[in-house]
């Protein structure tokens, strides 16, 4: 069987470490799509990593480009194309640069691989993952915004250095938007099982909550010209392998709500089931009144950066 195929539209500080990590995964075949101006770059990253399939013997094939006739029929599309945050600026703060990329890519996207699955990570992220479902078209099974894997991630990462207990047996949940307004969950988040309200005070669980909202901010003062990318791309490539294997994985990720949580026509971050059909069911918490009143405060966020889209 042919080996899939996985198209990255932007090949920056994500991008590329997604390309490394696709790589040793043997995922696929992978092409690193940018702009003309920088596909020197692209397609020395490509090469590099094709250098080091000896070490390790992965068998993959991985090129880059500026022409979007090389991701012809992708399986898969990761966007990042698009300019990250610097100190001081918020998500948001990027929309209107953005908004302009996302559209000139789902152009391509829709012409060159109208059947892939589409995650999209470009910031702020629950409006241009909105605008790439508007401007491409695709059915929204197809169409997925990475956050809540990172967001959850970074929830869990942080459970794990208070508690020294192992970040593999720690479960949690962020809902909402990819932002401050972001709602963690402690009531349900366990480590082995065990509540972590039984391993941590309540002080202790209200500052990871913080720490887990202003987390990418953390890091975009400490990096000074940037944002994260380690973590964004990890988190990507379970998105993609939980498509490409079929695998089931529920991923808190920025979905087409049309009635769940009682949200009609927005990308909100939920859990996805995700398999060989993209989004194949968004699944629903109970939630408690305070958790209502969060999840309605960034839905209500979300709808109005999504406004500014006029999509
Ligand atoms: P980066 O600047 O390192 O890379 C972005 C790349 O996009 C650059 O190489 C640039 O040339 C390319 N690009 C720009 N316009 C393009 C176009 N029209 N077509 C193709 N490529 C184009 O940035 P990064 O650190 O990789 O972050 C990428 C995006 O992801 C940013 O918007 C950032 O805010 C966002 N981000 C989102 C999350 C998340 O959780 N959703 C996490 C981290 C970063
Ligand atoms: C940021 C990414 C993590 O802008 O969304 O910090």
């Amino acid at each position: 069987m042919a080996r899939k195929k996985i198209a990255l539209i932007g090949g920056g500080q994500i991008g590329g470490i997604l390309a490394l990590i696709g790589t040793q995964k043997e995922i696929g075949d992978i092409v690193v799509l940018d702009i003309p101006q920088v596909e020197g770059m692209v397609k020395g990253k490509a090469l590099d990593i094709m250098e080091l399939r000896p070490h390790d013997g992965y068998d993959a094939n991985i090129t880059g480009t500026s022409n979007y006739a090389d991701i012809k029929d992708s399986d898969v599309v990761v966007i990042t194309a698009g300019v990250p945050r610097k100190p001081g600026m918020t998500r948001d703060d990027l929309l209107a640069v953005n908004l302009k990329i996302i559209t000139d890519v789902a152009n391509n996207v829709k012409k060159y691989a109208p059947n892939a699955f589409v995650i999209v990570v470009s910031n702020p992220l629950d409006a241009i993952v909105y605008a790439f479902y508007k401007v491409s078209g695709f059915p929204k099974n197809r169409v997925i915004g990475m956050a809540g894997a990172l967001d959850s991630g970074r929830f869990r990462a942080f459970i794990a250095m208070e508690t020294g207990l192992s970040t593999q047996d720690v479960s949690c949940v962020v809902l909402g938007g990819h932002g401050p307004t972001m709602v963690p969950l402690p009531r349900l988040a366990t480590v082995g099982g065990v509540p972590i309200d039984k391993l941590l005070s309540q002080d202790k669980i209200d500052a990871i909550v913080k720490r887990t909202r202003e987390a990418g901010t953390e890091i975009v003062k400490l990096l000074g010209n940037g944002s994260a990318f380690f973590s964004p791309a990890a988190s990507i490539m379970e998105m993609v392998e939980s498509y490409l294997k079929d695998k089931k994985r529920v991923i808190p990720s920025a979905a087409l709500c049309e009635g769940e949580y009682d949200v009609n026509g927005y990308f909100i971050g939920v859990p996805c089931v995700i398999g060989c059909n993209g989004i194949e069911q968004i699944l629903e918490i109970d939630l408690n009144s305070d958790e209502k009143a969060a999840l309605k405060n960034t839905v209500d966020h979300v709808k109005k950066v999504v406004e500014e889209t006029e999509l």
